[in-house]
């Protein structure tokens, strides 16, 4: 299959830009759409501050920061993402605004083109009936912080085609990060893992085990873990695991899946993690 040139990003928060990013870096035209101008340019900024802070670390050379800052092109209009082979979607979690994304990009794009969604919660058989071609629609779920991390799961819907499956995954490979591929249920692998977990270190918090440095360095020093499960919390974000944490009991109705009161309260005092300056840990002076 031959390599993909051009690919479209749709959202340019913290997922998006990481997924622009990788696709300029891997060498294609990569257009990122949002809304507006001022969400665009904060989006773009993060992009151009980690490729900066990777030529300063010695990750990256001068050469590959401006070739890739060349190869990628903002805009608001969802029309310039037109000649893309390949839509990845990373907007809100909202099956509403993914419908308004990929029934606008069904009229837009080629008939060829493949439409993926980076959804980490809701279900990729759902978004894929809201386009008029579910065939060529998936999921491309990428992990925080993108650059860094090395994986993608590919989510096949029911209806997705071989063919935008094997697109999927030679992009994947383009992008130089490994594939898994998982069946179209909530939490798919990573998360059907990890929420579960997560939940558990907020149980043994709650419970008073211990200390939340001393879970937190248990399993980062115990289990060799790059980060502790309530800094990791802070890191993902409260309300976003209580999200997909509420999903996967809906669909499972299992004790592992249900929130901890603690979690719950925690975001209802918008006690984020470090998006809101407090979670587990302070970062208001970070
Ligand atoms: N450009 C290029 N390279 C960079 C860079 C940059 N701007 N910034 C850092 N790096 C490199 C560093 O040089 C370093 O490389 P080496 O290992 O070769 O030395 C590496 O990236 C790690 O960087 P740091 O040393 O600065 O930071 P760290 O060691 O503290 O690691 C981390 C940071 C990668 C985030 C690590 O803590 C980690 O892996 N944490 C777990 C993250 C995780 O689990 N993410 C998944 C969340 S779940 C999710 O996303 C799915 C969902 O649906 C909710």
């Amino acid at each position: 299959m031959a390599p993909l040139k051009q690919i479209g990003v749709v959202g340019c928060g913290l997922m998006g830009s990481g997924i622009a990013q990788v696709s300029a870096q891997a060498g294609m035209t990569t257009w990122v759409r949002e809304i507006d101008k001022p969400t665009l340019e904060k989006g773009l900024g993060r992009i151009r501050k980690f490729l900066e802070d990777g030529v300063a670390k010695g990750k990256v050379t001068a050469e590959d920061r401006d070739r890739a800052l060349g190869n990628l092109k903002g805009t608001t209009d969802l029309g310039d993402l037109a000649a893309c082979e390949l839509v990845i979607e990373a907007v809100v979690e909202s099956i509403e605004a993914k419908r308004e994304v990929f029934s606008a990009l069904d009229r837009t794009l080629a008939a060829s083109a493949v439409l993926a969604s980076n959804t980490s919660s809701l279900s990729i058989t759902e978004i894929a009936a809201c386009a008029e071609r579910p065939e060529r629609v998936l999921g491309l779920h990428f992990f925080n912080p993108v650059p860094l991390m090395k994986l993608v799961e590919i989510i096949r819907a029911l209806p997705t085609s071989d063919d935008a499956f094997a697109r999927a995954k030679g992009y994947v490979e383009q992008i130089g990060k490994t594939a898994v591929v998982a069946k179209d249920t909530p939490g798919f692998v990573v998360n059907r893992l990890l929420v579960p977990y997560l939940l558990d270190a907020v149980r043994v918090f709650e419970s008073g085990v211990a200390s939340r440095e001393d879970i937190d360095n248990g399993m980062k020093l115990g289990c060799g873990y790059p980060m502790g499960p309530l800094t990791l919390l802070d890191f993902v974000g409260l309300d976003t695991t209580y999200y997909i944490a509420n999903i996967m009991f809906e669909e499972f109705k299992q004790p592992q899946y249900a929130a901890p009161p603690l979690l719950r309260r925690m975001v209802f005092a918008g006690y984020l993690g470090r998006k809101s300056g407090r979670g587990f840990y302070d970062y208001s002076k970070a």
